[in-house]
C-alpha cells in the first residue's frame, strides 16, 4: 500500500496538466492511449488537440474518411493505429449504437486495443480495477521490486501484469495508474533516474543495490531486415510529379509515396536505368541524378530502410501525373515528407 500512497501522493502534486486529464469521456481518453502509444507527450498534445478538433465525437472520427484521418496521423508513424482507430469508431457507430464500451473485457474487442489500453480506459473512466502495463510500468516495477525476468518474453509479460495488478490501489484505479505511468517517465527514468529525489528510494531494490541500469532486462529477439529503397522524384513537364498509393499489407498501407523500385542492394545511377520498373516509367529522354550523396537509414522497428532520391526530369511518362502543388495534400510516410521539406527548401519553395 506504501508503494501506491507514494506514488499517487507524488502525482497529485506533480501530474502535469494535460487536455485529456480534464475529462473523462472514453472517447478522448481512447484517442490520447492510441496517440501516446506513438510519441511523447509534447508531441501528443498537439495531435490529440487536433484530433478533437476534427473529430470531436467518435461519429465524427466514424463519419471521416481513411485518407483524411491518415493525413492527420501524418508524422506518428505506424499508420495501422490510425487504421483501426478509424475502424474502431466505424465499429462503434454501426454495431453499438454509438454507445462506447463500458468495461476491461468489452473494450478488448475493438481493434487496436490491447490489454495496455482497455486497462487505462476502464480504470480512468470507469474506474474498474484494472492495472495497466507499460514500459514506465515496466521499468517502475523491475527497479522497485528488483525482478530479472526479462519484461519481452511471454513468462514475464504475464508476471509483470500479475504484479502491477497486486499493487494496484483498488480504490483509485485510474489515478494510481496515471501516476506509476507518469512516475516512470518523469522520475524513474531510463537514463539518470532521480533517484535522490525519490520518495520510494529507502525501499527500492535497485537503488539499495545500484542496479537501476540493469533493470528492466529486455532479451534481443527481433532480427532487423534491410531494405533497399529508390524513390524516383520526377518534374515532368516542369510542374508535375508522379504519386502512386501503396496497396496490400505491410509498412505504409494505403499511403503515398513517389514510384519506389526496391532493390537487393544500393544501386548506382547505371544500375537503377537498367531496372524494368524504371524504363516502363521513363522510357524516352530524361535526366536523372541522385539527390542525397549517402543513403538516408530510416528506422523501423523491425526494418532498416536505405534510401535514395532521385531526382528526375523528363517530358514523357507512360505514368498518370499530378499537380507538383498538389502533393501536400496527400498522406505520405514520414520518410518521405522529410525528404519533401528538404527538397523544397533546396529549391526556395
Ligand atoms: N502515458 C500514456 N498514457 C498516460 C497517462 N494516462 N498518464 C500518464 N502517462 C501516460
Amino acid at each position: 500500500m506504501l508503494f501506491s500512497k507514494t506514488l499517487t501522493n507524488w502525482y497529485l502534486q506533480n501530474k502535469r496538466d494535460l487536455p485529456w486529464r480534464q475529462t473523462k469521456d472514453p472517447y478522448k481518453i481512447w484517442l490520447s492511449e492510441i496517440i501516446l502509444q506513438q510519441t511523447r507527450i509534447d508531441q501528443g498534445i498537439t495531435y490529440y488537440l487536433s484530433f478533437v478538433k476534427h473529430f470531436p465525437t467518435v461519429f465524427d472520427l466514424a463519419a471521416a474518411k481513411q485518407e483524411t484521418v491518415l493525413k492527420l496521423w501524418q508524422g506518428l508513424g505506424y499508420y495501422s493505429r490510425a487504421r483501426n482507430l478509424h475502424a474502431s469508431a466505424q465499429y462503434i457507430v454501426n454495431e453499438l449504437n454509438g454507445q462506447f464500451p463500458k468495461d476491461y473485457k468489452t473494450l478488448l474487442a475493438l481493434k487496436g486495443v490491447g490489454d495496455y489500453t482497455a486497462s487505462a480506459i476502464a480504470s480512468i473512466c470507469y474506474n474498474e480495477p484494472t492495472a495497466v502495463v507499460d514500459g514506465n510500468v515496466y521499468r517502475v516495477l523491475a527497479r522497485f521490486f528488483g525482478i530479472f525476468t526479462p519484461i519481452n518474453a511471454s513468462q514475464g509479460i504475464k508476471l509483470f501484469k500479475k504484479q502491477a495488478q497486486q499493487y494496484l490501489d483498488v480504490s483509485n484505479p485510474g489515478t494510481h495508474n496515471q501516476a506509476i505511468m507518469e512516475y516512470g517517465a518523469r522520475v524513474c527514468k531510463p537514463q539518470n533516474p532521480l533517484c535522490t529525489d525519490c520518495d520510494l528510494q529507502y525501499t527500492c531494490v535497485a537503488f539499495k543495490e545500484n542496479l537501476q541500469q540493469d533493470l528492466p532486462v529486455k532479451i534481443n529477439k527481433t532480427k532487423v531486415r534491410k531494405r533497399y529503397f529508390n524513390f524516383i522524384i520526377s518534374t515532368i513537364l516542369e510542374e508535375n510529379t508522379i504519386l502512386t498509393q501503396r496497396k496490400g499489407k505491410g509498412i505504409w498501407q494505403n499511403l503515398y509515396e513517389f514510384p519506389l523500385i526496391e532493390t537487393t542492394a544500393i544501386l548506382t545511377k547505371k544500375q537503377l536505368e537498367k531496372e524494368n520498373d524504371f524504363v516502363k516509367l521513363f522510357p524516352k529522354k530524361y535526366s536523372l541524378n541522385l539527390y542525397n550523396k549517402k543513403p538516408i537509414i530510416h528506422k523501423l522497428s523491425h526494418q532498416h530502410l536505405y534510401t535514395q532520391f532521385w531526382v528526375l526530369k523528363t517530358n514523357t511518362t507512360t505514368a498518370k501525373t499530378i499537380s507538383w502543388n498538389k502533393v501536400e495534400t496527400f498522406a505520405v510516410p514520414v520518410l518521405i515528407a522529410n525528404f519533401l521539406q528538404s527538397y523544397k527548401r533546396d529549391l526556395n519553395f
